[in-house]
């Protein structure tokens, strides 16, 4: 699938069959995923990677604690707090490393491991896989971050549901651009990126980067 293509067909699709992603289909979705620039070199991205029991380890953690934040919740919520991690064969987790010297900013964090996360949806999609980038109270749950290891200041800004899809792709209709682009920033806004943009005059080197694998926690 060529780039462009890949792009403007993927999709948001939560509907997945529950059959295994075998672990070589994710190491190259991790492999894509570290592919994304990022300020420094810091290599910001940390990925929990659950399959198996391990989703149900979740369900008890998000269960538990929904339990705690509502005593008198019915069976029946607790039990759909329980299957959320059921959704899908594989989660991603992604999380964001606190910066470690001052010249390193965190929304410059957050930004390359926000590219790794779309760099890993267009690779599920190029391998025929359904992914939906989550995250809702469960990504900021300081016991699912204690869970998957990470610690209560740090941002998981995604939890990715990856499976075979069960339904057919629908049409891709996404609003355009235009309006989208003018000029002038308040204050407050962050400016994450000057892109600097034209065609190149040398030869493109070899590119060569570190894997995930020191990034990655895999919990089955
Ligand atoms: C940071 C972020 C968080 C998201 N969290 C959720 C979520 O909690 N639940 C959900 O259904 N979709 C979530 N999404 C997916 C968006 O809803 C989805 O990308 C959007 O509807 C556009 O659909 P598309 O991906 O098919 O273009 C999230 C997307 C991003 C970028």
């Amino acid at each position: 699938m060529d780039t462009f293509d890949a792009i403007f067909t993927r999709q948001s699709i939560g509907d997945v069959k529950p059959d295994a992603v075998p672990v070589d289909v994710i190491e190259k979705l991790l492999s894509a995923a570290v592919q994304a620039p990022n300020h420094y070199k810091v290599r910001p991205w940390r990925f929990v990677v659950l399959t198996g029991a391990a989703r149900e380890r979740l369900g008890d953690v998000v269960a538990h604690s929904f339990a705690e934040k509502f005593p008198d919740a019915p069976a029946a919520a607790l039990d759909k707090e329980r299957s959320k991690p059921l959704r899908a064969p594989l989660l991603v987790a992604v999380g964001v490393d606190k910066p470690s010297e001052p010249k390193v900013l965190e929304i410059e964090n957050i930004c390359a491991a926000a590219a790794a996360v779309e760099n890993l949806l267009l690779a599920a999609h190029a391998l025929g896989l359904a992914a939906k980038w989550r995250t809702g109270e469960d990504a900021r749950n300081p016991r699912v971050k204690e869970f998957l290891g990470f610690a209560p200041e740090q941002h998981v800004i995604a939890l990715v549901y990856i499976g075979y899809p069960a339904v057919e792709a629908g049409m891709v209709n996404r609003p355009g651009y235009e309006d989208r682009e003018f000029l002038g920033f308040a204050p407050e806004q962050h400016v994450i990126a000057l892109v600097y943009i034209g065609y190149p005059i040398a030869e493109a080197g070899a590119v060569n980067r570190p894997g995930y694998e020191d990034r990655t926690g895999w919990v089955e």
